[in-house]
């Protein structure tokens, strides 16, 4: 697979380098996983409301172009959705709906024909416009569509982070290590990777599979990934679905509630690689 993105992705560095060196306190971060149904959607939207509830400011983004659900999850039926920024109609905040504390979310536009993010320019100018949000908001979560394809190549390159989600089943670890490999190759191995794993059985469980995955992507791809937590299996988070609430709202003290309350915390101590440090011009 080609992805011809390096050079457009030093274009937007270039530009992003005139604001004086300093570094700007909005973290963007894409959420992926490789393999679909692991829980990027569950993890994105509940780890986005516990950042919340630290006192953060948070734009979720419904990313997803293929079946986007976010809006599903929380039982909302929203006038306006990504596409509507895309095609120029609307603007980021005019169509950013608030659903708790500081967090808002961009629905996303499943089923909508005229649905252009799959264009990388606009996908670009996005990214763009989301930047300059930085005294608006503190974190901006993009929950991206299932696969390894230019869509989330191109997202996971141009946003600050990324957390790959996994389930401890060998095919997840296996896909995260695809995507992990691919955008390492894209990126030159500047990316910021962070890591959860997604409904365990156990803590060693869990604590297996990302050291397990820690060592290939240190062996092979001379790398790191960082283990942001866990989150348990927990029955919790189908019941909330059904009820269409967030499991962090609906349940606040279940297993699933309070590790994404813990992943939040890291995430927040976690000094991120400025951006511009990570995609620096040579
Ligand atoms: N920790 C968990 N415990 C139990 N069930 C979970 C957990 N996390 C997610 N699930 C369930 O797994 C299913 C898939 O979750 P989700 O939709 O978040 O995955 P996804 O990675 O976004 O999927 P897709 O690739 O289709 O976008 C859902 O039915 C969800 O309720
Ligand atoms: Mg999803």
């Amino acid at each position: 697979m080609m992805f011809d993105q390096a050079a457009k992705l030093r274009t937007i560095a270039a530009r992003h380098r005139d604001d004086g060196g300093t570094t700007t306190p909005l973290r963007i971060i894409t959420i992926t996983s490789g393999k679909g149904g692991v829980g990027k959607s569950t993890l994105s939207l509940n780890l986005s409301l516990a950042l919340a509830a630290q006192g953060k400011k948070v734009l979720l983004v419904d990313a997803d172009s293929n079946l986007a659900n976010l809006d599903v999850l929380l039982g909302m039926t929203p006038t306006y959705r990504l596409s509507h920024v895309l095609r120029g109609e609307k603007s980021i905040e005019e169509a950013a709906v608030p659903v708790w504390k500081g967090m808002k979310i961009l629905p996303g536009s499943s089923g909508d024909i005229r649905f252009p993010l799959i264009d990388t320019e606009v996908q670009l100018k996005l990214f763009e416009d989301l930047r300059a949000l930085q005294n608006t908001f503190d974190f901006i979560l993009l929950d991206t569509g299932a696969g390894l394809n230019s869509e989330v190549v191109t997202s996971i390159l141009n946003t600050d982070e990324t957390i790959v989600i996994t389930t401890p089943e060998p095919t997840a670890v296996m896909d995260a290590y695809a995507v992990i490999k691919t955008v390492c190759l894209e990126s030159g191995g500047k990316l910021d990777l962070k890591l959860i794993v997604n409904a365990a059985w156990s803590p060693l469980d869990a604590e297996e599979t990302g050291r397990k995955l820690q060592m290939v992507v240190s062996h092979f791809l001379k790398t790191q990934i960082h283990y942001l937590g866990f989150v348990p299996y927990d029955k919790n988070v189908h019941h909330a679905v059904v009820e269409q609430q967030p499991v962090y709202l609906k349940f606040p003290r279940s297993a699933s509630a309070t590790s994404i309350q813990k992943i939040a915390q890291t995430l927040i101590r976690q000094p991120k690689i400025s951006y511009q440090e990570r995609v620096a011009v040579k």
